[in-house]
């Protein structure tokens, strides 16, 4: 267990005896879910490879399995049939090739004859700066994964671009298969480091393993000084643009956290390299939320996963040697041009014994539930989970017209720096608001009117507190998850 981890250590057998230890003593941890994806041990961050593959669902993450810091990146895999209950796969990428030294980080998977492809970015230290580099592995229906022997597909970014270029997208549009790639561009002179504003590239390929630079797309938006982790899906026959920028400046209501995670509605031609947007919004209000991913489910549906956590916040547990995990597996909708995020189907189905009360105060059998209430816009509303000394709470704001929530008054203190609160305005909103909280211990997210708005976050009581009061009678629905 006290084995010391230097930060550039890749997986060997002789980690396995660390790792069991540190895998007891995390089954211990009073702050574990039961319906989010965690690190059974290290640290896990950003969604990678979301696809369904062969009958199942995959889902790679990003993960330093020796410890709760950003350490070398390694891919964990799990799979399963329904994205509530998992089956750990183990590694899928461990970096221990030269062209991989610093990590295997992000990027998606793509289907191609009876193949999963893995593309990823080679992170790739040189003594004063980066070389950007672009990896391709490949599973097969046994799920076996092998890295293909020509790698890197892409090195080095082109002039005028910082190295640090990464999170490959690939899909496949008329006919021809397309790379995004997350980078940023110098203003004058190329130095190491980000660039001075985020760009989005695009690359294009006839095979998937030989690619060429098209030029950078035209986006009419803020774009930060580096833009990470692209996703598109297609919903309705409108292109939806993931991106999660760095550098964005604080708005009153949105951007508080560390980096932002926004998405975009329109019309992507490959061929011009433009957007055409019709909307554009912060995807999550909450504190604890970062570069998400978009990809198809069965019969080709939208979801999304984000990684539960964002930049290199500290928690009151990290001394446990596990730390973040994955959002639920969201649906995806339009509504008036807007997207809806909500818990997919098939969790909602987990949720099967609904009780109802009308009360102003409930105290909850245990800490993983599925509650649902309705606020009055019109009025002032509080509601407190936890006990006078420790507890988080969702505010209503009639004058202001925002829903609030504050981690203020927690004992356990989480990442100060960012601040206690977060608020989103509601005017766009129908009359009444209807809340649905999906809790899973630490582990926290808030849907207001099924999905128009979003708060993930985590919260640490003392100990198992499932006290929950309003601040008037309220008809509140709950069901366990089971
Ligand atoms: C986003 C990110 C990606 C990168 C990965 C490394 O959280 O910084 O851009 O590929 O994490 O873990």
């Amino acid at each position: 267990m006290n084995k010391k981890v230097e930060k550039y250590t890749y997986y060997t057998a002789e980690w396995q005896g660390h790792l069991s230890e540190l895998e007891e003593k995390i089954k211990k941890s009073n702050y574990l879910p039961k319906y989010h994806l965690y690190p059974k041990t290290g640290l896990m961050n950003d969604p990678n490879g979301l696809s369904y593959f062969n009958g199942k669902y995959h889902v790679f993450y990003q993960w330093f399995p020796f410890d709760s810091f950003h350490g070398m990146k390694h891919w964990g895999h799990a799979t399963s049939e329904d994205l509530v209950k998992f089956k750990d796969e183990g590694f899928a990428l461990i970096p221990n090739e030269e062209y991989e030294k610093n990590g295997s980080y992000s990027g998606n998977a793509l289907e191609y004859n009876d193949e999963l492809y893995l593309f990823y970015t080679a992170n790739y230290k040189t003594d004063t700066s980066k070389l950007a580099k672009q990896a391709l592995a490949i599973m097969d229906k046994k799920g076996t994964i092998t890295k293909y022997q020509k790698n890197p597909i892409i090195t080095g970014a082109p002039e005028g671009f910082s190295q640090e270029l990464r999170d490959p997208f690939v899909f496949e549009r008329n006919g021809s298969f397309y790379m995004l790639l997350g980078g940023g561009r110098f203003l004058d002179t190329e130095r190491s480091g980000f660039g001075d504003i985020g760009e989005l590239l695009l690359y294009k390929s006839a095979n998937l393993f030989d690619w060429t630079y098209q030029g950078t797309i035209d986006l009419p938006i803020e774009k930060g000084y580096m833009l990470e982790c692209p996703s598109l899906v297609t919903i309705d026959g409108k292109d939806v643009l993931f991106l999660s920028p760095m550098g964005y400046e604080k708005e009153r209501y949105r951007y508080q956290n560390r980096f932002a995670s926004i998405y975009l509605v329109g019309q992507l031609d490959v061929e011009t390299r433009t957007f055409v947007m019709d909307h554009m919004d912060e995807l999550d209000a909450g504190f604890d939320y970062y570069a998400p991913q978009s990809f198809y489910g069965k019969n080709q549906l939208p979801l999304t996963f984000g990684w539960f956590g964002c930049g290199e916040q500290v928690y009151p547990i990290d001394d446990e040697g596990w730390k973040h995990g994955l959002t639920t597996a969201q649906e995806m909708r339009l509504v008036d041009g807007k997207l809806v995020r909500f818990p997919s189907q098939e969790l909602q189905e987990y949720f099967t014994e609904k009780q109802t009360i009308k009360a102003e105060k409930l105290t909850l059998e245990q800490p993983y539930y599925h509650l649902q209430f309705e606020l009055n816009k019109g009025q002032d509303s509080t509601i407190c989970f936890g006990t006078n000394d420790d507890f988080w709470q969702l505010n209503l704001d009639e004058k202001k017209q925002t829903v609030t929530i504050d981690r203020g008054h927690l004992t356990k203190k989480i990442d100060h720096d960012y601040g206690m609160k977060r608020t989103c305005e509601i005017a766009e909103l129908a009359n009444n608001i209807i809340v649905d909280l999906f809790v899973d211990n630490s582990f926290i997210e808030v849907y207001l009117n099924k999905g128009e708005r979003v708060f993930s976050f985590r919260v640490f009581l003392k100990s198992e507190q499932t006290t929950i009061s309003f601040s008037k009678e309220t008809e509140i629905t709950w069901a366990y998850f089971e």
